[in-house]
């Protein structure tokens, strides 16, 4: 019998990386959940053993009545759909903007529709841009680089928008620098520790971009699920139309992690060094007090332990994890 209790969410990019674990937690904490993916850069695998317990539907968002009739019935949307990349957004902006914006849009005018209760969105670190002030703060000024940045930006004000025109609940959480198991691998695009991991597990050399002091505050998968549970079920008062960096508020420069990965997967050869990629930001590390303040969040896993916990995942996947290593191909070096 259903539970009337039970709150449905609707994930969107439910194949990829980060929806596919937000439905593992959403399905654990005994609420239903709906899918909707077009399968450009998620897999099927990654919710095959949960695949029996949610309502997957196989769309784009851009086409509006499936976007429509996946709202139908939501309690909370988790919007997780993109082209997450900064380099891939250099070469196709066009692209970049249709899947991280124009869907954005299409997604908001529907839950609005629907009166879906709480929109979550997956916004970017990318927004502050390489603004030389550290950490990060909610409140300074964005300054995006790179297509990528500027579309997950725009999103962001949508999203603001459609809480202050419309009253629906919207809350922005910018992720810094996602990495875990099921991060896929195999495109030049890829995570740079999803790549590294891989490629060091096979004994493949590794490349950095640039003198690999660039920085990043690196942030397990875990820490970003329980943001945005938290997320749902902050006062609406407090969270409604504002802007929440989501990280772990410690950073690591491609060099040290290199070493810190070299220790954790027995690798023994060296790195190599290439250009600088276009539209790459050289620091990035957030404060997350507000996260802290006004989600109850606070980051569990720190990087060593998720680069263990990652490692270990992608060492049990058969033949590392059911691919190539990304080639180092295909991204443009700073015009
Ligand atoms: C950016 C955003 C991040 C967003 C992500 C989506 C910032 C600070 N972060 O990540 O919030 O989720 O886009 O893709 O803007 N690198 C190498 N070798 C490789 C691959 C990458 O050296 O093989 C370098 C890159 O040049 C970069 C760093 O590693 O300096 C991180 O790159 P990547 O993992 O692609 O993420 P960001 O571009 O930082």
């Amino acid at each position: 019998m259903m539970n009337l209790l039970m709150a449905t969410y609707l994930i969107t990019g439910i194949a990829g990386f980060i929806g596919s674990s937000l439905a593992r937690a959403v399905l654990a904490q005994g609420d239903q959940v709906r899918g909707i993916d077009n399968l450009s850069t998620g897999k099927t695998e990654n919710i095959a053993e949960i695949m029996g317990r949610v309502d997957f539907r196989e769309a784009d968002l851009l086409e509006i009545q499936a976007v429509q009739s996946a709202c139908v019935g939501v309690d909370y949307v988790l919007h997780q759909a993109a082209i997450p990349s900064v380099p891939k957004s250099v070469l196709d902006p066009l692209g970049s903007n249709r899947s991280n914006v124009d869907a954005t849009v299409n997604l908001l005018v529907a839950a609005r529709d629907a009166k879906v209760k709480r929109v979550v969105f997956a916004a970017s670190s990318s927004a502050y841009g390489d603004t030389p002030t550290l950490p990060k703060h909610e409140d300074m000024p964005p300054n995006p680089i790179s297509p990528y940045a500027v579309a997950k930006l725009a999103s962001e004000y949508y999203m603001i928008s459609f809480y202050r025109c419309y009253a629906l609940e919207t809350v922005c959480l910018r992720y810094f620098n996602i990495f875990g198991p099921r991060q896929d691998p195999t495109s030049p695009y890829s995570g740079v520790l999803a790549k590294f991991i891989t490629q060091m597990l096979k004994g493949e050399q590794p490349t950095i971009f640039g003198d690999g002091t660039q920085s990043r505050d690196f942030t397990y998968v875990d820490n970003a699920v329980e943001a945005n549970l938290l997320a749902c079920r902050a006062p609406a008062g407090e969270v409604a139309g504002r802007v929440f960096n989501v990280a772990t508020g410690q950073r690591a420069d491609l060099n040290e992690t290199f070493r810190v990965l070299k220790k954790l997967t027995g690798y023994t050869g060296e790195v190599k060094y290439a250009p600088e990629r276009a539209g790459d930001v050289k620091h990035s590390l957030a404060d997350t007090s507000r996260a802290e303040n006004y989600l109850g969040y606070k980051p569990k896993i720190d990087f060593e332990e998720g680069l263990q916990r990652t490692i270990e995942w992608y060492r049990s996947q058969e033949n590392v994890a059911g691919g190539r290593p990304a080639p180092d191909l295909g991204v443009p070096s700073r015009i």
